[in-house]
């Protein structure tokens, strides 16, 4: 493994087994295993999760990370093609990235949507950019459309909570002042699809899920024998469910249009995930969310308080499953 972009990216049987080694190296660490290695980690947007994740999971396997936030301590970073670079970044990512990568073994990239063009950001446009840059074993920390450390730390909180295979899950749609990228609900809904699992990707009208993002989970449903469907009916979604995933995201059909977005989801308020949603749901239903989340606008404080919410455990699973990730590139 070269690369650790998307979940897609690998057969079913590759992911499975990268959980293994996660359960194998949370059991028995190895404190030497990557030893005189250097991760690079650059981070184009903020996090808490994913970089003390990343820096805690490396050193735990023996080696070092160095981080670099752009304008923090290190230069600003212009990351546009053709730039005249005129104004307060000044430097470049074309000479930034390789010359990052020339110091470290593997390198880990944050560089979320640019939020203007669905389709540009679909594609990847600034992620593969950058991608090219770099010669060295690379890890995607959440691009445009895709956040696969995640996906993978989820996936693993699924099997430690011996969640079935073929149970329901449902991923849905919640509050947020603002619109949110596609990264995180792509890679969920792929990842519950790609585990078997009955998905249901619950959503008000105008915040369906692009039909790239819908079309790429159907066939990893169809493949791994699990199921896909869409709804904006909160009872019949949430009914019998084993899993509530929870997740803010801004419309398709208004993206980038920030007014269009904030008149849409003017009425949407009572999107907030609280107490009354697991009315119908199993008895035992896990509540999930990536973090960070605005409490008691997206889900309420008794939901995160409560028994159900798993939200802390996911999060520790970040390092875990990275571990095995930064093992696997760093040696096979
Ligand atoms: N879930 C997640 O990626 O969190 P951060 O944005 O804090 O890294």
């Amino acid at each position: 493994m070269n690369r650790f972009l998307d979940l897609a990216d690998f057969p079913r049987e590759q992911v499975k087994d990268l959980l293994g080694l996660a359960s194998r190296l949370q059991q028995h660490p190895q404190p030497q295993a990557l030893a005189g290695k250097v991760l690079g980690l650059l981070f184009l947007n903020p996090s808490l999760r994913t970089l003390a994740s990343f820096q805690s999971a490396v050193m735990r396997l023996g080696g070092t990370a160095v981080v670099i936030t752009p304008g923090q301590g290190t230069w600003q970073m212009e990351t546009r093609v053709g730039a005249v670079m005129n104004g307060a970044a000044a430097e470049h990512v074309r000479e930034a990235v390789p010359v990052l990568a020339s110091y470290c073994d593997a390198i880990g990239i944050r560089m979320f949507a640019e939020g203007r063009d669905l389709n540009a950001d679909l594609a990847e446009t600034g992620f593969n950019m950058m991608a090219n840059l770099c010669d060295k074993p690379l890890v995607n920390m959440e691009s445009a459309a895709s956040h696969p450390c995640q996906a993978l730390a989820d996936w693993h909180t699924l099997d430690e909570l011996r969640v079935p295979e073929r149970g329901k899950f449902v991923l849905s749609w919640a509050n947020h002042p603002r619109a949110l990228p596609l990264a995180v609900p792509a890679s969920t809904v792929h990842m519950a699809a790609m585990r078997g699992m009955e998905v249901v990707v619950l959503r008000p009208d105008g915040f369906a899920l692009p039909e790239q993002v819908m079309n790429k989970a159907r066939q990893a449903a169809q493949a791994s024998g699990g199921t896909i469907h869409e709804t904006s009916d909160r009872r019949a979604a949430l009914n019998g469910a084993h899993v509530l995933y929870a997740k803010e995201w801004g419309s398709p059909l208004h993206y980038g249009d920030a007014e269009a977005e904030t008149r849409l989801r003017a009425p949407l308020a009572d999107w907030c995930v609280n107490d009354s949603w697991f009315k119908t749901t199993r008895e035992d239903c896990h509540f999930m969310h990536c973090l960070p989340v605005r409490r008691n606008v997206a889900v309420a404080d008794e939901v995160l308080d409560g028994s159900r919410s798993v939200v802390i455990r996911e999060a520790f699973n970040r390092m875990v499953v990275q571990m095995a990730v930064l093992y696997r590139l760093l040696r096979g």
